[in-house]
């Protein structure tokens, strides 16, 4: 779990020569999906918007005023998915969907106005345009069927007119790393990089239009474009295998989507937990933690959360155990000074991975893009509570790209305030376009 200086050169090579492959179209684990947003936010983005966030185990409904790019006036209401819903008939959820929308837009009164919706739809999809996004394939702890194939946008619309109470249109699909270097680049004109580390994990980046291949819309002189990675499959083709260890496969094979999002398993919140349980129990299997009696609670898988490891990194970080007996106490153990000491191993290493890991590929974006300075915006429940990643991360992309000026910068909520001003670039450029026409 450790990785040399060579390893560590190595995948920054393959993930380059990934990048390379996916931009180009030529086969490669990323995706590198054009997202079509081809300019940032200019100051100029006002009006009342709604965003739609789906993703996480809540679904949320916003309505946000913008006054010249600025969020001025905020209403959000969380709806909660369960677990029937998530692993459920597509149509069902997208039903459900369009029933919160509309208890938001009626509470809110304003089911009578036309609202420009932006939705930030955290899952890999092809685009053929900013506001079509077919769904590759699910991930984090969704599974529906009749989704995989089919156009996100549609399968909304169609539930909103099934509904047919509001007038809400739907004028753009966004993932939420695209929401957050939006977001990022309203605060900050340096940001080029949005980054989501969080249930899951992915990244994108704004790339020179001519370099962009997947272009399926008439091209009106872009001259960048923000590029969704979908880095979570980094590795789903083989070319990661030579760093899986035997917890990962463990990892894997326990995983709702089983040989898929190689990368996401090594790296987001939704697996380090159990990485760490699987790794804690195999010491205990060994005679080498808790005298050789693991209780039964650390042998169930999903049993040990992320956030749990976040709380014991704090006591590595303040030479403490307190977080880690309370850890260990939930799950029945009364531990040992060595015990305490090889959890927090466990914790460190598998954090240190992981923070690793996506600081290599942050340190090959940096160097691909080759900018003074880049900002690069970052938000996710990982990244915000992990007591030590960020400062990882800062060190790793220093010494990884050495010369290149970059700041982390924490954007929040880039899949709501993201997703509104996202919708107003949308309308910008619908605009601008029937201008031309007239001009024609
Ligand atoms: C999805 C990405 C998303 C990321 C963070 C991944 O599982 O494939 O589209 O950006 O999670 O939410």
């Amino acid at each position: 779990m450790r990785f040399s200086a060579a390893t560590t050169r190595k995948i920054q090579s393959v993930f380059l020569s990934e990048v390379e492959n996916g931009i180009r179209q030529r086969p490669s684990s990323l995706q590198m999906e054009n997202t079509y947003i081809p300019e940032l936010p200019d100051g100029t983005e006002s009006g009342l918007f709604l965003a739609l966030d789906l993703g996480g185990t809540n679904f949320r409904v916003i309505l946000l005023e913008l006054e010249n790019g600025v969020v001025v006036k905020e209403d959000v209401k969380r709806y909660h998915i369960g677990a029937d819903l998530r692993v459920g008939c597509g149509i069902a959820l997208f039903d459900y969907l369009a029933e919160c929308v509309s208890d938001f837009v009626i509470g809110q009164g304003v089911q009578d106005i036309e609202l420009p919706l932006g939705f930030t739809f955290s899952f890999p999809m092809i685009q053929h345009s900013l506001e079509v996004g077919i769904l590759v394939t699910w991930t984090k702890t969704f599974n529906c069927q009749n989704v995989v194939n089919k156009d996100a946008v549609l399968l909304l619309r169609e539930a909103l007119e099934r509904r047919g109470d509001t007038k809400v249109n739907v004028v753009a699909v966004l993932n939420d790393t695209t929401g957050t270097l939006i977001q990022g680049a309203s605060q900050d004109r340096n940001t080029a990089i949005g980054l989501i580390l969080g249930t899951g994990s992915n990244a994108c980046y704004l790339e020179r239009a001519d370099k962009v291949q997947h272009w399926e819309t008439e091209r009106h002189g872009e001259k960048e474009v923000i590029i969704d990675i979908e880095w979570g499959a980094f590795g789903d083709n083989g070319v990661l295998d030579f760093i899986k260890t035997e917890f990962d496969r463990e990892n894997d094979a326990n995983s709702l989507l089983v040989s898929s999002f190689t990368f996401e398993k090594y790296i987001s919140g939704k697996y380090l937990g159990e990485l760490t349980r699987i790794t804690l129990a195999k010491l205990t299997k060994e005679g080498l933690l808790f005298e050789g009696h693991a209780p039964g609670a650390l042998l169930t898988p999903g049993n040990l959360t992320t956030d749990l490891v976040s709380h014991i990194e704090q006591d590595t970080l303040d030479g403490g155990s307190n977080n880690t007996r309370d850890v260990l106490a939930r799950f029945g153990v009364t531990a040992t000074e060595e015990d305490i000491a090889i959890v927090q191993y466990v914790c460190e290493i598998i954090s240190n991975r992981a923070a690793l890991l996506v600081s290599i590929c942050l340190a090959t974006l940096l160097e691909k893009i080759d900018r003074e300075e880049s900002t690069i915006a970052v938000d996710g429940s990982l990244y915000k509570h992990h007591p030590r990643f960020e400062g990882w991360m800062n060190q790793y992309i220093h010494l990884l790209a050495p010369g290149h000026k970059f700041k982390l910068m924490h954007a929040e909520d880039g899949s709501g305030k993201g997703a509104a001003l996202v919708a107003a670039i949308a309308l910008r450029l619908k605009k601008r376009l029937e201008w031309e026409a007239i001009g024609d």
